[in-house]
């Protein structure tokens, strides 16, 4: 009798879903809030293009707040890790690292994406942005909502929420509190700021009515 299990028998295929194969799988449609990131046909999903590169880094272009960015990164880092390590923009935060919290949240080609949840080499082409990008000159209006409504304690969980909250806002221009609530709910809050992320959220739609915000 064997005391290998099956992952360490040589030749023998893992058990379960590796994170890099999650990742994969899931793709950035996989990481778009609330798009059911845990569907078994997201985690079978093909490798984007067929085309195998790395394992060692390998030069990427990223779109980032508008600005293209040329970095050497090995094809299995995360966005989430991409930005914070290689870029220095920290806004976006690590928590779970695997799709539960949303504190990486960024927005991608207009919709909130976990960015632990993307490769940078597979967010390539797209329109990135962060929290860092959508203060031009003064804080955009969630944010300042956020602080005008109390949004936030030790502010782990804030930029993701700023950016999802954008990024809902942006096509639900006029929410009613049950819809800010659903809206928001790919994003956890450990200090339990809820009531006043939710009240801010609405201060902010009445705020950019008609206003032209990045
Ligand atoms: S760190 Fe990405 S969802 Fe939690
Ligand atoms: S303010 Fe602390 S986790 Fe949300």
């Amino acid at each position: 009798m064997s005391s290998k299990n099956d992952s360490e028998v040589p030749g023998k295929p893992k058990r379960g879903v590796s994170r890099r194969g999650f990742i994969r799988g899931a793709g950035i449609g996989g990481g778009v809030l609330g798009a059911g990131i845990l569907d078994k046909k997201a985690l079978a999903a093909p490798a984007a293009e067929g085309r195998f590169v790395g394992p060692g880094a390998v030069p990427i272009t990223l779109k980032i707040n508008g600005k293209p960015q040329t970095l050497n990164l090995e094809p299995r880092v995360t966005l989430l890790d991409a930005l914070r390590n290689q870029l220095e923009l920290t806004g976006a935060k690590r928590v779970c690292d695997r799709a539960t919290c949303g504190a990486c949240t960024v927005i991608i080609n207009g919709k909130s994406v976990y960015s632990c949840t993307v490769l940078a080499i597979d967010a390539q082409g797209k329109d990135i942005q962060t929290i860092e990008g959508i203060s031009s000159g003064k804080p955009h209006p969630v944010s300042e909502a956020f602080v005008d409504k109390d949004g936030q304690q030790c502010g782990y969980c804030t930029p993701g929420f700023v950016m999802a909250a954008k990024a809902f806002l942006d096509h639900n221009p006029n929410p009613t509190y049950e819809e800010v609530k659903e809206g928001l709910c790919g994003n956890l809050c450990r200090c339990g700021t809820y009531v006043g992320v939710r009240q801010a959220v609405l201060e902010a739609a009445k705020e950019m009515k008609g206003g032209n915000h990045a």
